[in-house]
């Protein structure tokens, strides 16, 4: 098979939520399903589950969240089907994005009592950002919920993205007894099966058997899937690619009904991986010699294996294990003898990879997210955006005398994206400020001084809640109001930290000529981000 045959049957893809709405369900739903593994729970779960594999630290443990990223490759039908892992817990939002450049497509999940939640929005805003196409699964239809009709509205009047559900539900939530399809008009009957732990026996029933067994469930369900056709909420293949519009699903995770559609629509809908734009503004082509992108790195995943794994993204070309390649950014060569394929706990040796597959190289301590490495012709992608920061704390290491080792781990955990680092020439370097966009990254960056590099650290909040770029000469005005301050990130950028938007609106009134730019994926406060 050609490198273009084997890019065409890759689907790599990121489920993305607001917590709690069924990701890590679906996750093992999807692996069940495809018959990945053998039992639902192995191999994703939270704490207190059977094999939690996909938890690193004893924090992580004790509190259920997982915060490392990697990826789920398994067969269906003739595709090879890429689940790249995201953070469970939205403080941990900022990795959530960093995946997002690294797969085709977002399957993005909506708990159906719920609708539309503040990650739910922050996420379709990174996904915009990201020129992604969305399928949006409805999940937990199996209880109690919102209106489907109403759902839709929601989601196009909020999200400006329009719905085009592939299924519709037979049954209101609470009362889920399957779904419409309404590219066939068939009824796909579910019958649950204990727990949910194997996969559930669908049934496809004509029109009139279904109205037969249905009664008026059907009809209802027949008479709303006429007034969403009629309002023009049909699937259109070029409009989903084009991100104008999200094909929509309804599912029930816990009960396995729906997945095996999802799958389906994944196989048959969802993009495969194209040509990358690199800096410079020409495509690579899939066919083109090797090219990865380092999406992540991660240090520490667990106790057996105390090392840095890079995640890369193939982007063009075949990988095999002991291509000697090289890393763009330092212009050295790379040797990848060691190279895993990584799902939470589990790695297994990798021997090749194609366009869409996620590598994790071992060791790869030269290696920063958004890194590019290529064999043969040289290329480098775009930088992998910092997303705008939203909580900042002076970070000091408890002990003088170990300040090496407190720089040392500073910088590296700039250098792996754990927290950003900013500097001023007011705290000078024994006090930066760590700036985070959800809080709970203070605390593993802490952790991580403390019992990875030996720096134990003491961290004090800091008022700000905004970060605008602006520029040097503006630092002054800037300075000059009380409670604000300027500092340094480590790409050079100059950040005004602000306390609120009042504060910025003062500001600018003042000075009309100051620069206070929102940062790229600035995506908290709604407005939209520009990559
Ligand atoms: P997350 O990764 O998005 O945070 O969500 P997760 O899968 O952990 O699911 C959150 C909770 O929602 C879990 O319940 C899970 O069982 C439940 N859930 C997921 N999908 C469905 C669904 O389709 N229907 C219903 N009714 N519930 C669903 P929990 O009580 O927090 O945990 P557990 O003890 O049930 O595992």
């Amino acid at each position: 098979m050609t490198t273009a045959e084997q890019a065409a049957r890759r689907r790599t893809f990121a489920v993305i939520s607001h917590p709690d709405a069924g990701k890590s369900t679906l996750t093992e739903a999807l692996s069940l399903h495809a018959r990945a593994i053998g039992q639902a729970g192995a191999v994703h779960g939270k704490a207190g589950r059977r094999g939690t594999v996909s938890d690193w630290m004893d924090m992580e443990r004790d509190r259920g969240i997982s915060i490392t990223s990697s990826a789920l490759q398994f067969g269906y039908r003739d595709a090879v089907v890429n689940l790249v892992d995201t953070p469970g817990h939205s403080d941990f939002s900022e990795d959530t994005y960093r995946v997002l450049t690294a797969v085709d497509s977002a399957v993005m999940l909506l708990d159906a009592a719920k609708g539309l939640e503040a990650q739910t929005m922050k996420l379709f805003g990174v996904c915009a950002s990201r020129q992604l196409p969305i399928i949006t699964v409805v999940n937990k239809w199996d209880r109690p919920g919102l209106d489907a009709l109403a759902l839709m509205d929601e989601i196009t009047d909020r999200t400006g993205l329009r719905p085009t559900p592939l299924t519709w539900p037979v049954g209101i939530a609470g009362d889920f007894r399957g779904v419409l399809d309404r590219r066939t008009g068939d009824f796909i009957r579910f019958r649950p099966t204990a727990g949910g732990a194997t996969v559930a026996p669908t049934e496809r029933l004509t029109s009139a058997e279904a109205e037969a067994k249905e009664g008026d469930a059907w009809r209802e369900a027949v008479m709303e899937h006429e007034l969403l056709s009629a309002d023009g909420y049909d699937h259109d293949q070029q409009e989903y690619l084009a991100e104008r519009t999200t094909p929509v699903l309804f599912t029930s995770a816990v009960l396995n009904f729906g997945v095996g559609q999802l799958l389906d629509v994944l196989y048959e809908l969802a993009p495969a991986p194209g040509p990358r734009l690199a800096t410079d503004g020409t495509p690579r082509a899939i066919d083109a010699p090797f090219s990865a992108q380092v999406f992540k790195v991660q240090a520490g995943m667990d106790s057996a294996h105390r090392d840095r794994l890079a995640f890369a993204r193939v982007c063009s070309g075949v990988f095999h294990r002991g291509d000697v390649v090289t890393h763009s950014q330092s212009g050295r060569s790379f040797a990848t003898k060691y190279v895993h394929a990584v799902f939470g706990r589990d790695r297994e040796t990798l021997e090749v990879a194609y366009p869409g597959d996620v590598i994790g190289l071992v060791n790869a301590g030269s290696l920063r997210a958004g890194n590019t490495l290529w064999a043969e012709e040289p290329v480098e992608f775009p930088p992998i955006p910092s997303f705008a920061p939203e909580h900042f704390k002076v970070v000091r290491a408890n002990d003088p005398s170990r300040y090496k080792q407190f720089q040392r781990g500073i910088d590296q955990l700039d250098q792996e994206g754990v927290v950003q680092v900013l500097r001023s020439e007011r705290r000078g370097n024994q006090q930066p400020i760590l700036a985070a966009v959800g809080p709970m990254q203070f605390e593993v960056a802490a952790h991580r001084l403390e019992h990875e590099l030996r720096s134990p650290v003491t961290l004090e909040s800091l008022p700000y809640s905004l970060a605008r770029r602006t520029r040097a000469e503006d630092v002054e005005s800037i300075e000059r109001r009380t409670g604000t301050e300027v500092a340094v990130r480590g790409d050079g950028a100059i950040l005004a930290l602000l306390t609120n938007r009042w504060q910025m609106q003062i500001l600018e009134r003042d000075n009309p000529t100051i620069v206070l730019e929102p940062l790229v994926a600035d995506v908290a406060d709604g407005s939209a981000p520009t990559p």
